[in-house]
Parts: C-alpha cells; structure tokens; sequence
C-alpha cells in the first residue's frame, strides 16, 4: 500500500497540472480553438512555477491537445474536445458531475448490500408522522415563510446543548449552521476552500461521494491510510509538510467504509498538527450514535481551541434520510464564509424539516429509538459475520456504523465478483470506488443496515456461494 502512496506522490507536477488543463477542457471552460491563460496567468493561478505550466502546455501540444498558434499563444485543439461532441454525456458524468456511489445505488437489486443506510422499517416514520402535525399546529405558517439562512434559532439553540452535554463541544448556536444533509457541508466547504491546484488530504479508503465533490473542484488529492489502529502519525505529519494541504477531510468515528475508529489519544495530537501546518481538518460524523458495546471517542472538535476543526454531524443515518437535517459546527471567520455559500446554495434548509426534526429530536423517543436501533443493528451485522466466517472471508469486526470492509479471498477481484452478483441481484461496493488512487480490487463494502434479516442471510448465502465458483 506504501508503495502505490509514495509512486503517487513522485508523480510529475507538470503531469498533475497537464491533467488539471484537461479536467478544465473537459468540463467545457474552454472550447475549441480558445486562447488558453498565459503560461504566467495560469502558474498564478494554481500557484506552481512557471517552467511546470511550461511543460505541461508542451506536453499537452505534443499530444495534440493543444496547438501553438504564431507566436500569440496556446490555444485548445478540436481534438481534445471531440469526445465531448460526440459522446457529451459521458464527458459530463465522468467528471464534472461524477458520484460514482449514485450510479451504484441506482442498479436495483433484492439483496440490497450496496446502500449504507437503515432499513426503513427500524427508522422513526410513525412518530415523525405524528410530528408533523404538530408543527403545523404550533407554527401555522411554517410553510409560508423562508427559515434563517443559518438555521432555525430554536434548532440550533437545542443542538449546541446537546453537543455541549454529550460530547463536550463548547458552541454557541451562532457557531452551528443547519445544512440539508452532510453532502452539502462538504460540497460548500470544497467551495468556500479550495480552488484549482489545492491539495487535499483524504483518507484511503474514503467516502467516495467526498472523493467526487474535491475532484469537481479540481483540488489534487493525497491519499492518507487509515487502519484499525488510525493514521500512522509520521506519514500525517510528512504529507502536511511537504504537500501543505488547505485540509483533511476524515471520518475518524465508525469510518465509512471500513468501520475502524481513531482512537483517542491520536485526536489530539491531529489537532496539533493542523494547527501546526495550518491544515483545516474537516471532520465528518455521521455515525457517532451508533455504536454497539460503548461509545466512540470524543470528536476532534472537543480538543480544538484555535478553530482549525469543522465538525459535521449529519442526522440522515438514524433517523430521517429523507428531512436532510445535518449540523456544522465551526467558528468564526469559516462560519461566516459558510453562511454566504449556503445562501448561494439554497437560502436555508426548508423550516418545516427543521421543526419536525426539532420536535422529535428532544423528545424521550428519540433515545429509546437508538437504545433499539443499535440492538437490531447488531443482530443484522452478526448475521453478515456469520455467513463470512462459514466463507472464510477477512475483515475486522466495527464498533458501530453501518458496514463491513471486508477483504476478498485472493483469486477474486471485486470487479468480476460485482459482475457476476448484480446478475443475480444482489448489490455491494467494490472496494475501488472509496479509493482516493482507484485501487483496493480484493476489497469489497458489504452494508449489513438495509436489507431485513431474512434477505440479509439470503443474500450473503448466495454471495458467498457465488465466490465459490471462482
Ligand atoms: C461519511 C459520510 N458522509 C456523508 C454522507 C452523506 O450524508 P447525508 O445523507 O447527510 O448527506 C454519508 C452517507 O453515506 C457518509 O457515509
């Protein structure tokens, strides 16, 4: 795995800055036959030398991408923009508005492995219900009127006391903004903080729609190994070094897809290296809450005094995907730059989610519903382990989330083993899709949360039963 890392590392900047002018044809900023920026303006821009940009303008000529016209310039060839005629929408989707993870979950199948989400049957519909009513009643005009850009006062009022309660998280609620769902957080953050060229670190393997969303924006990518034992601290400490990263995008609780959990005594000295290396770390939460024998670790938020933390708590996970009710903690001046990019975004998540949410948020259920949930979530998961051991599958059993990062048996790869299961309708995750580097092929995502517990055992029987034909 080292290995891959460090050959991505030494790849040529001229070669990173090549793809980058391509990445920016292809999304259709600049057509064919159009003067592309100085090699000055452009080595300005996304901060590199000016021999790099050289070289990649060189290269890309030489490869017919591009064509020198007298003495004015680089200008774009027909060709690099002529898959884009003929073949548009493969163009698009490939880059500009890529989410590899969508297309997946959008294969139906009936054994279900793919989506990392509660079966709906164990999530609160009934009561939300209920609550709905009530809204109306209390706010009659809820539906007539815009909510506050950062988020409903009372929302946000509740939520900073929980998280002071609960996870020692000194906030005001000014320093907390309601977005609809943690995609979006991450989408504005990329926004407000990266630009062309800027280097972000991930971890390897991540969440893949991240991985999307900071390609879109054009930022270089590093990839970060994460183990059941988190980060090796060295390698955090040299990429942040050498790479000066505008941030680390992370998922240091349950991990999403591989379930591991960093501990404690890491969080805090993260956060000393973020400050250290102005590295903004923007930490992504969305299943703290459920856990099995004992809660996770504090969030790195807790151990932040200088703001360097941006800590996102999305509520889509246990109890409403569908309200799209997330909280971003962060202090100020980032909060601020948040509050204007949610405006430009939507100008607030709808009020009427919101309250919904609020009522049923500080209700005695809510509590009962986690006491349970974590209970059903465990018997599923012990289902999915049994049915690997009897296979002989490898993976490391998670504290709590919704998944199983589970190797495969060497002669198959995640690829043909994908192939062969949608024909038979069952679906899950090849592991190359959460990998910053498009590797990870023995590696596999297998989600135990939404399939019931009769088609769970089903289905990972003729799963394993499929590999066996290998
Ligand atoms: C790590 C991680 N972040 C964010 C999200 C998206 O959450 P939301 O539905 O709140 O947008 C997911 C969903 O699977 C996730 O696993």
């Amino acid at each position: 795995m080292k290995k891959t890392i460090v050959s991505r590392q030494n790849h040529p900047l001229f070669r990173q800055v090549y793809d980058h002018i391509l990445n920016r044809i292809d999304r259709g900023e600049w057509s064919a036959h159009t003067k592309l920026p100085s090699i000055r303006l452009l080595a300005d821009e996304i901060n590199v030398h000016r021999l790099t940009v050289f070289k990649a303008y060189r290269g890309l000529t030489d490869d017919g991408k591009v064509y020198v016209k007298d003495k004015s310039g680089y200008f774009v060839s027909e060709d690099s923009v002529y898959s884009k005629k003929t073949q548009k929408d493969k163009v698009v989707s490939t880059y500009a508005v890529s989410n590899s993870l969508a297309d997946i979950h959008r294969i139906p199948a009936k054994y279900q492995f793919s989506q990392a989400l509660i079966d709906p049957n164990l999530l609160p519909n009934i009561y939300l219900s209920e609550y709905v009513k009530k809204v109306f009643d209390l706010y009659p005009k809820v539906m007539g009127t815009y909510a506050s850009i950062q988020g409903d006062e009372e929302l946000r009022g509740s939520l900073s006391e929980h998280f002071r309660e609960n996870h020692h998280l000194q906030l005001s609620s000014d320093e907390l903004l309601i977005t609809s769902g943690a995609q979006q957080a991450i989408s504005m953050i990329a926004q407000v903080m990266l630009g062309p060229m800027d280097t972000v670190m991930v971890e390897r393997p991540t969440y893949s729609s991240a991985l999307d969303i900071f390609r879109r924006q054009g930022a270089r990518l590093i990839p970060v190994s994460i183990t059941p034992e988190g980060y090796n601290l060295d390698e955090v400490e040299t990429l942040m070094h050498t790479h000066k990263p505008r941030m680390f995008y992370m998922n240091p609780t349950h991990h999403n897809p591989t379930g591991y959990t960093v501990p404690a005594w890491q969080r805090k000295l993260l956060v000393e290296l973020a400050e250290r290396y102005n590295c903004l770390l923007v930490e992504d939460d969305p299943f703290r809450d459920i856990y099995f024998d004992k809660p996770p670790p504090l969030p790195l938020f807790a151990y932040d005094t200088e703001g360097w933390v941006i800590y996102i708590n999305s509520f889509s996970k246990y109890i409403a995907p569908g309200l799209r009710i997330c909280a971003v903690a962060c202090r100020y001046p980032f909060m601020e730059q948040l509050i204007k990019a949610k405006s430009l975004a939507d100008n607030g998540t709808p009020l009427l989610n919101q309250k919904i949410f609020l009522h049923y948020y500080t209700s005695q259920r809510l509590q009962q519903h986690l006491e349970k949930l974590r209970i059903a979530l465990q018997v599923h998961k012990e289902i999915m382990e049994e049915e690997l051991s009897l296979a002989g599958w490898e993976w490391r059993a998670p504290e709590g989330g919704l998944n199983l990062w589970v190797k495969l048996p060497r002669n198959i790869s995640s690829e043909a083993l994908f192939r062969m299961s949608i024909g038979q309708s069952i679906s899950f995750v090849p592991g190359e899709i959460f990998d910053p580097l498009g590797e990870l092929r023995s590696w596999i995502r297998l989600s135990y949360s939404f399939a019931n517990e009769i088609l769970l055992r089903e289905g990972m029987q003729r799963l394993t039963a499929l590999s066996r034909t290998f």
